[in-house]
């Protein structure tokens, strides 16, 4: 399980992560919600080790990692799909997703495995053409595959759902209940899709302006007006 107490960020004099306190369970899907700009990325990059913290924990499996270096977090069990997704466009889509294996063994960071193409079979047909060639949804399909090819005990997901079609979308919501509902991989989703976002949350967190506004388990999040808090 990871573990998030009490982090403090800044970007110059802002303080930009107030005090975020949240636990991402095994087997569970935590979803972060919060308007444009209250510092959903930045809480992830933190997560990742991409930005240091000024203060509090971030703690997996009881251990804290908040002092690792981004490449010792993905070797301890981090991977991460960031916003925008960021595949490499003039490599393969078998060569991004190899990039995720990066960590292994050279022998078996040569060859992708058969389930990360059983996930996503769009990728298993485009695996030769490049990475710039595929639409938007299909890039966040291979971001994910890349972030599942470390073989992750905690995956964070940032906005997967933004810029593509509801195809798509339908495709990626049920990749990440599966995983969840697999019981050995924690999920930190951000999303600002609320109906998405509610479906997929065992519990939720919300962040208004760097801090904690609203948390609970996913099941109470429409008496308890949760869309309100994120409507724009
Ligand atoms: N590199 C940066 N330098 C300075 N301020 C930043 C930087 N990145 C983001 N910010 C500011 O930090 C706040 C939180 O940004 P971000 O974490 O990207 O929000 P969100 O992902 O919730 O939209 C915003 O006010 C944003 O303008
Ligand atoms: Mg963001």
């Amino acid at each position: 399980m990871l573990e998030v107490n009490g982090i403090n960020q800044y970007y110059g004099g802002s303080h930009i992560l107030r005090d975020v306190t949240l636990a991402a369970p095994v087997g569970e899907c935590s979803v972060v919600l919060g308007r444009n700009g209250v510092g959903k990325t930045t809480l992830l990059k933190c997560l990742m080790g991409i930005l240091p913290i000024k203060s509090g924990e971030i703690l997996l499996n009881g251990k804290d990692i908040s002092k690792m270096t981004p490449e010792q977090r993905v070797r301890t069990g981090l991977a991460y799909v960031p916003q925008g997704r960021d595949i490499f466009s003039t490599l393969t889509v078998e060569e991004n997703i190899l990039i995720g294996m990066a960590k292994f063994s050279q022998r078996k960071a040569s060859k992708v495995p058969k389930h990360l193409y059983d996930i996503f079979p769009v990728l298993d047909e485009m695996k030769h053409r490049r990475g710039g060639d595929l639409s938007g949804g299909q890039q966040q399909q291979l971001a994910i595959a890349r972030a599942l090819a470390s073989e992750p005990s905690v995956l964070i997901l940032d906005e997967p759902t933004e810029g593509i079609q509801p195809s798509i979308i339908k495709d990626i919501g049920r990749v990440i209940r599966s995983l969840a509902d697999k019981g050995d991989m924690s999920i930190v989703l951000v999303e600002q899709f609320y109906e998405f976002a509610e479906e997929l949350a065992d519990n939720y967190t919300v962040l208004s302006r760097g801090q904690v506004v609203a948390q609970g388990a996913g099941s109470d999040m429409a008496e308890n007006n949760i869309q309100e808090l994120v409507a724009i």
